[in-house]
């Protein structure tokens, strides 16, 4: 248990360095396009082949996702980092154009799966955009995309409650078609940033 807290802390250190150098990167104007101000993650190691439950229970992998992807983890029950971003993602989407959207599928994947079930997941995503799909799998098999995805998340016990809370790191991940990191986003950064940053990407 310890062990893997201590794995998972260094995946999220590996994961701040990287955003660091790119902020460094972007002041010193070095590999940034127009759009700017974001980290060079090309080539970074994250992201993998996955196997997953849909929205509808059925069972998918990467190969069912084949073109570019803007992927958020989080959870439903969350509340106020996940429905932000959400709306964040839908806001990009919107101002990406329908050409430049169609490109792209926006999914939502659980890192709560005891509770987010794939009936739960589909009409929660369908309050932000009718193009955002919700994963959600075992607890194995969301363990090994939080893995893949260098992705912290811990359940916590609120002592006034009788149900627990999911701690955890809020990035959105642009993966492009060949499966590779494309663009890293933080809670901060801001819609239309973004979707300038992901337009540039796609060109
Ligand atoms: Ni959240």
């Amino acid at each position: 248990m310890k062990d893997s807290f201590l794995k998972t802390m260094a995946l999220v250190a590996g994961l701040a360095v990287l955003i660091a150098a790119g902020a460094w990167m972007a002041t010193k104007g070095a590999g940034n396009g127009p759009g700017g101000g974001f980290a060079p993650v090309a080539g970074a190691s994250i992201g993998g082949p996955f196997t997953l439950v849909d929205q509808n229970g059925r069972t998918v992998t990467e190969k069912d996702f084949p073109g570019w992807l803007l992927i958020y983890f989080g959870f439903t029950y969350c509340p106020a980092v996940c429905p932000t971003e959400l709306q964040k993602m839908a806001t990009v989407m919107k101002k990406l154009g329908p050409d430049k959207a169609a490109k792209i599928r926006p999914l939502f994947i659980s890192i709560d799966p005891e509770r987010d079930t794939p009936e739960a997941l589909k009409g929660y995503v369908a309050m932000f955009d009718p193009r955002l799909e919700g994963l959600t799998g075992t607890v194995e098999q969301i363990e090994a995309v939080k893995r893949e995805w260098r992705v912290y998340a811990a359940k916590v016990q609120d002592p006034g409650a009788s149900d627990y809370t999911m701690d955890h790191s809020s990035f959105t991940y642009l993966m492009s078609p060949d499966g590779r990191l494309a663009g890293l986003y933080k809670a901060q950064d801001k819609a239309e940033d973004i979707a300038r940053d992901i337009a540039g990407k796609l060109e």
